[in-house]
């Protein structure tokens, strides 16, 4: 069973084709940071307008991916939220029209459970490609002339996550730039949240920490990259919450902390030495290494679940990455491939595959909702 996936939840056009909720025949990406990173953050009329220049073409391009016709595909599967509502109308809207005219039946999909999703995909006859594609935004002259496609077609063996497997129940860490939670999923559509932030998710600390240091956005790749090269000792950030005994997060405090020691110090000085900038970042990616892993290393202890899944943006962080493998060990530790950390459409299609059967496909009154439980 073919299934196509749309996803639009934020600030990335996605589409992708999913058999039989793991093998990903294609997984095209838009992505808009571009656009956005002269406002230093998500622009949301922006990423509106910029979904609807380019949702046709994305789908389009993940079905010449995967060398599928439209009359192939079984089901269309799109997230319904949480996310920007204007985001979030233009993929459902689409994806409405598209099961109204295909006659295929819509399944709405919860952006995190997605995101839960993406240790089972399989990429192992996939491999990463990027095209430059120029999209009809030009003519709406807002600055953006390319749409980057992020493809993934058949091909060689791409080493991932999915070489080993995950079974249900496990403890998923979500760090993104909306959420930073820790979700005890039980089976494909059952779930419960265990800890959450109280203030800022891990991305959004990584990309307000970027911002004041003058670095650019988003944050978290840049911070990385700077903090491989940094002692993660030279200042000692607070770790917020670390002797709770609950399984939430904190990192508003962390954030101002970074911001009180550059005000002390002097931007300007600080940014004079490389050293100094690269101490920083990497003394503030082990605040947060340290304080998602604890929670997390609480969690596995308390609920005695022996696998472990980080997923999101975040998770792309090679030091988390890293520090998890190290201290959960190889074989009980998923964490998926970069490009399906960040929002894509796979972890969309793929789940739907579990739906079919279980729920009856929407019908044409579905509206997107910005906040969405999991539970
Ligand atoms: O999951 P995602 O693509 O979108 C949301 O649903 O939010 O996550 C985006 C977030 C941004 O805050 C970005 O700075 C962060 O993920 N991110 C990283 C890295 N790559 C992306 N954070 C830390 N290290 C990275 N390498
Ligand atoms: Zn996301």
């Amino acid at each position: 069973m073919k299934i196509l996936g749309i996803e639009t939840s934020c600030d990335e056009t996605a589409s992708a084709i999913v058999e039989d909720g793991y093998e990903i025949y294609s997984n095209v990406i838009a992505s808009q940071v571009e656009l956005h990173s002269p406002y230093g953050g998500v622009v949301p009329e922006l990423a509106s307008r910029a979904h609807i220049q380019r949702i046709i073409i994305v789908v389009d391009e993940a079905l010449k991916s995967a060398n599928i016709d439209q009359n192939e595909i079984d089901a269309i599967a799109v997230t319904l939220g949480p996310g920007l509502i204007g985001s979030l109308l233009v993929g459902v809207e689409f994806g409405k029209t598209i099961s109204y005219t295909w006659k295929k039946p819509l399944y709405p999909i919860h952006h995190i459970a997605g995101h839960l999703y993406t240790p089972f995909l399989k990429t192992g006859k996939a491999v990463s490609k990027t095209e430059k594609v120029k999209s009809d935004s030009d003519s709406a002259n807002i600055g953006l002339t390319q749409a980057v496609f992020e493809s993934h077609i058949h091909a060689e063996k791409q080493k991932s996550s999915s070489d080993k497997n995950l079974h249900y129940p496990y403890i998923g860490l979500v760090v993104s730039g909306g959420h930073s939670s820790l979700i005890l999923v039980h089976e494909p559509n059952k779930y419960e949240t265990i800890g959450e932030t109280y203030d800022d998710a891990a991305g959004e600390a990584y990309d307000k920490v970027a911002k004041l240091l003058g670095l650019g956005y988003p944050g978290g790749p840049i911070l990385d990259k700077l903090a491989s090269e940094g002692n993660p000792n030279a200042i000692k950030f607070p770790r917020p919450l670390s002797k709770s005994n609950d399984f939430n997060f904190s990192f508003s405090g962390l954030k101002t902390s970074v911001m009180q020691y550059v005000k002390e110090h002097g931007l300007s000085k600080i940014c004079e030495s490389k050293n100094w900038l690269t101490d920083i970042s990497a003394s503030f990616q082990a605040a947060v290494i340290d304080s998602l892993l604890l929670k997390s290393l609480n969690a596995i202890k308390v609920y005695k679940i022996s696998h472990f899944a980080i997923v999101g943006g975040v998770a792309c962080n090679k030091g988390l990455r890293k520090e998890a493998l190290r201290i959960f060990g190889e074989d009980k530790t998923f964490i998926p491939s970069p490009i399906l950390c960040t929002d894509n459409a796979a972890m969309i299609a793929g789940l739907a595959f579990h739906h079919i059967g279980e729920v009856p496909p929407a019908d044409m009154k579905l509206n997107s909702q910005a906040d969405l439980s999991l539970n």
